[in-house]
Formats: structure tokens, C-alpha cells, sequence
């Protein structure tokens, strides 16, 4: 199914799926209920994306700052990640879909290291769309590393002070080759960005809902697209000088 107007649909969404931890409390079960019910979500948006054409879907699934909630949840969530790329591989392949991760992903357990590594080896030539995983995720810690890396650069002689530009930059970030954001979806009624992407928000239409992440279906990202596709996305200049198509 294509939507009715193409031109305007997002090239890339990313999602901050928020609010597993409310629904699990609001139907009377623990909070790791709460996650497993957002794995359903997350199966739903990705074939959602998949179908209506968009091309990038980036999905923060652990922040950084995650990895102080208590240790039962942090080990639960790492085994339903595990479960659920076990599980979906073979869709990937099946999708046409690529496999990608940002954040730092030295710090997930090996198991998770393993199916992430055989996941994204065995997608890597896919071009039906890019799911984007950010796990261990954090926009201060990636801005930070990539610093690093143009001044290891710098010393081994590869880059020069003058070189550096706001697009040489986003080379050095976790998300190189994957264009900005066009849309940034988070649920659960909070209005903030957690350490999400950062960088690459700049110009990025934000559309927050009160939906629990568990709850949220293929009619309420029609709805986020539809929301995104009535605005104008101005980039500092004036409404007659932007480009209507
Ligand atoms: C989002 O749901 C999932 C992760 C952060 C891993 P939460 O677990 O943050 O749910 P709430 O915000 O406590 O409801
Ligand atoms: C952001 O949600 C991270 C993910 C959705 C993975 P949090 O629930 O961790 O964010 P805060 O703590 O409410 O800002
Ligand atoms: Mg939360």
C-alpha cells in the first residue's frame, strides 16, 4: 500500500518508544510485562514503515542512562532484545530490509553482540529500508566520541583543523550515511528527547502523542505521517521561498 502523497512522506522516522513501564502498571503487571507488550509495537512499525515505503526507521530502544534502571529490568530487556532478533532475522531478509546500530554496542552482552553482528552481516546488502536500532544509546556520548575520532585523525595526519565542517562532522557520528531525521515520533505524553539523536534533530518535525508505546498501532503512525505531511518545514527561510511540492 503506497500513501496518497508520496512527495511529502518522511524519508526517515525515529521513534522514542516511551511509556512500557505506565501500561504495564496500568493493567496491574510488572514492568517487564510492559516490555514484552512493546516488543508487538515494534513488529507492527517496522512492517508498517516497510510497506508504506519510508526508507529509515530509527528506533531508540536503550539509552545510555538506561543502564542504571535496576538490574533485573536491564536483564530482561537484553534477553527480549536478543529474542526478538532471533526471531525477526528471517523477516529482515525476507523484507529486504537492513539491519543497523548505533550506540555503543562494546557494552551490550555478548549474546546480544552476536545476533547484532550475524543480523547486520546477513542484511548489510538490503536496500528495502534501514531499521536503525539505537541501543546503548546516548546524543551527548556519540557527539563526544566523535570528537575523539577527529582528533586521533588529526594526529595520525588524515584530517586538517580547516577541514572540519558541519557535514565532515556527521561523518564522524554514529549515524553516517543515514540522513537526518525527518520525523521524530515519541509516545507515553512526554515531551523531551532523552538524549535521542541530538545532532541530528536540528531541523526534525517532533510529534508527541499520549499513546503508551505498548498500545501504539499502524493508525496511530498513519496519523503522526498525516500530521507531518499538513506542515511546513521552513529551514529558516520564509514561506514563499520554500520549494511547494
Ligand atoms: C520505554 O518504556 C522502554 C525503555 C526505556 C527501554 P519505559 O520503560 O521507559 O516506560 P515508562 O516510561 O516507565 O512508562
Ligand atoms: C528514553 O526513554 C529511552 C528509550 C525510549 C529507550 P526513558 O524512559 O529512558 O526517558 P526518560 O528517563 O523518561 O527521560
Ligand atoms: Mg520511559
Amino acid at each position: 500500500m503506497r500513501m496518497e502523497n508520496q512527495r511529502t512522506l518522511p524519508r526517515h522516522i525515529a521513534i522514542i518508544m516511551d511509556g512500557n513501564g505506565r501500561w504495564a502498571e496500568r493493567h496491574a503487571l510488572g514492568r517487564i510485562a510492559g516490555h514484552k507488550r512493546g516488543a508487538k509495537s515494534v513488529k507492527i512499525a517496522v512492517k508498517t514503515c516497510r510497506e508504506i515505503g519510508i526508507q529509515y526507521l530509527t528506533l531508540y530502544a536503550f539509552s545510555v542512562e538506561n543502564w542504571s534502571r535496576p538490574r533485573e529490568e536491564v536483564d530482561a530487556l537484553m534477553g527480549l532484545l536478543e529474542k526478538y532478533l532471533r526471531a525477526e532475522l528471517q523477516e529482515m531478509i525476507k523484507n529486504n530490509i537492513r539491519l543497523m546500530v548505533i550506540g555503543d554496542i562494546e557494552t551490550l552482552p555478548s549474546p546480544v553482540r552476536k545476533i547484532l553482528t550475524e543480523s547486520m552481516d546477513k542484511t548489510a546488502g538490503n536496500n528495502g529500508m534501514v531499521l536503525n536500532l539505537a541501543l546503548s544509546y546516548g546524543g551527548r556520548d556519540e557527539i563526544v566520541d566523535a570528537v575523539r575520532k577527529i582528533m586521533q585523525d588529526r594526529e595520525n595526519g588524515k584530517i586538517d583543523l580547516r577541514h572540519i565542517t558541519k557535514e565532515v562532522f556527521s561523518r564522524y557520528l554514529h549515524t553516517a550515511n543515514i540522513p537526518d531525521p525527518d520525523l521524530l515520533i515519541r509516545t507515553s505524553g512526554e515531551y523531551r528527547l532523552s538524549n535521542f539523536l541530538l545532532w541530528q534533530t536540528a531541523y526534525t518535525e517532533f510529534y508527541f502523542t499520549d499513546v503508551l508505546w505498548p498500545d501504539f498501532r499502524r493508525k496511530h503512525l498513519m496519523a503522526a505521517i498525516a500530521d507531518y505531511q499538513r506542515r511546513e518545514r521552513r529551514f529558516g527561510l520564509i514561506s514563499n521561498q520554500v520549494q511547494k511540492d
